[in-house]
């Protein structure tokens, strides 16, 4: 649950958007980790009304700025794409800014160096925190496909990288080995089966870079954060509504963003797992997520096509990677709430690798069957 900002006045706040009619609270809201996230209720003209408020986290996107430079871009853009497809509800299928009174800008600085900005409160969908079903995982990367795809032809030009290098696998391996050269907290004996893991896997590391730079597999923009909770899906059909939490949408492969899918969705356990008997890869939720993302991403070209399945174990590689990384330097990034929690969730992540290495086969097969039964 987000944190409510000590003594804040809202009022001083909303104020400063174009919300229509009179304040009536703001309460905290979902359960994201980074953001501060409120639910707004306006009353207009004895209508309640709903917006959605956030506290962008300056700690993690140091140019706030360029954020939001972004965010405008992609949703405008993906507006008028669906708007000249005829689509009913644009409003709904895709985050709408609300911009500040007078400068019209698309986020608000406060006197205390906080960043606000303002959504549209969309109506009638939530998101779920896991995954409920097949069902859910399909529709989830239907809505990520459907996402970049209406990207596609986003004009220039580039978006701005607000992360540089995020999900760059070479230069996250450098920082491993850096890490456990340093040593500085005299963890690496006691992480040596983890660092050969990934030495055994150090090849794979620039693979779609390689691709990349060959002009084999092309830049696109991506999401960068394709979690389950970041789509709304509909109360009612299930379906997948919209994508949100554009913090982290940049120029990247579109690999990256069905990897993480892969890595995030097909989990049978929880992050922090300690219990590796029980972590695998569930092949009917990787079926499912193939079925949704390839009904809708037509954009994607043989060689995309050919590192599906690669992809998923690449990112949970590098993820993994990141977890070891952290732990080596003593838990500077990723929160712990408990001692080696950050090498068990490295551990977690490389149990999932050796499952989709062992499952590949049957991963490429289904892909390949998807495939030709479109082609048909
Ligand atoms: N426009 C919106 N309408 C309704 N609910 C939203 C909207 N944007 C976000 N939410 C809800 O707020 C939660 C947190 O928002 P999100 O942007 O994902 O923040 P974080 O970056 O902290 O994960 C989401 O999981 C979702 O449930
Ligand atoms: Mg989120």
């Amino acid at each position: 649950m987000s944190s409510a900002v000590a003594g804040f006045k809202f009022q001083d706040v909303v104020r400063r958007f174009r919300a229509w009619g009179d304040f009536v609270e703001a309460v905290p809201y979902g359960s994201g980790h980074i953001n501060d996230t409120y639910k707004v209720t306006f009353s207009m003209a004895g209508a309640h009304v709903h917006y959605l408020l956030q506290r962008i986290n300056h700690k993690i996107f140091k140019n706030p700025a360029a954020v939001m430079e972004n965010i405008m871009r992609v949703t405008d853009h993906v507006r008028a794409r669906l708007a000249s497809a005829g689509v009913g509800n644009v409003t709904r299928h895709s985050l709408c800014v609300v911009l500040t009174r007078g400068d019209a800008q698309p986020c608000y600085q406060d006197g205390e160096g906080n960043w606000w900005r303002m959504y549209l409160f969309i109506e009638g969908a939530r998101t779920f925190d896991t995954i409920q079903s097949e069902g859910q995982a399909e529709e989830a990367a239907r809505a990520y496909a459907r996402f970049q795809n209406l990207l596609a032809d986003l004009p220039a030009p580039r978006l701005h990288e607000t992360i540089p290098n995020f999900h760059n696998t070479p230069i996250r391996l450098a920082a491993l080995r850096e890490a456990v050269k340093a040593d500085a907290c005299n963890r690496a004996a006691g992480a040596r089966a983890e660092i050969e893991f990934v030495e055994k896997r150090a090849a794979l590391c620039a693979r779609l870079l390689d691709r990349n730079a060959r002009g084999e597999i092309p830049e696109r923009i991506t999401h960068n954060d394709t979690k389950i909770n970041n789509v709304m899906l509909d109360d009612v059909t299930g379906e997948g509504v919209c994508v949100i939490d554009l913090d982290t949408v940049m120029p990247g492969l579109a690999l990256y963003d069905f990897g993480d899918m892969v890595r995030s969705a097909t989990a049978s356990t929880p992050e922090d797992e300690r219990d590796l008997s029980k972590v695998r890869m569930r092949i009917e939720m990787f079926e499912a997520l193939a079925r949704g993302y390839l009904a809708e991403a037509a954009f994607l070209n043989a060689a995309e096509r050919e590192e599906l399945v690669f992809s998923g174990r690449l990112i949970t590689l590098m993820i993994g990677m990141r977890f070891l990384t952290d732990y080596l330097q003593g838990d500077v990034y990723f929160k712990t709430h408990r001692p080696g929690q950050n090498l068990d969730r490295c551990r977690m992540q490389f149990r999932m690798v050796m499952s989709m290495e062992e499952q590949a086969e049957a991963m490429e097969k289904i892909v390949a069957a998807i495939c030709a039964g479109q082609a048909v």
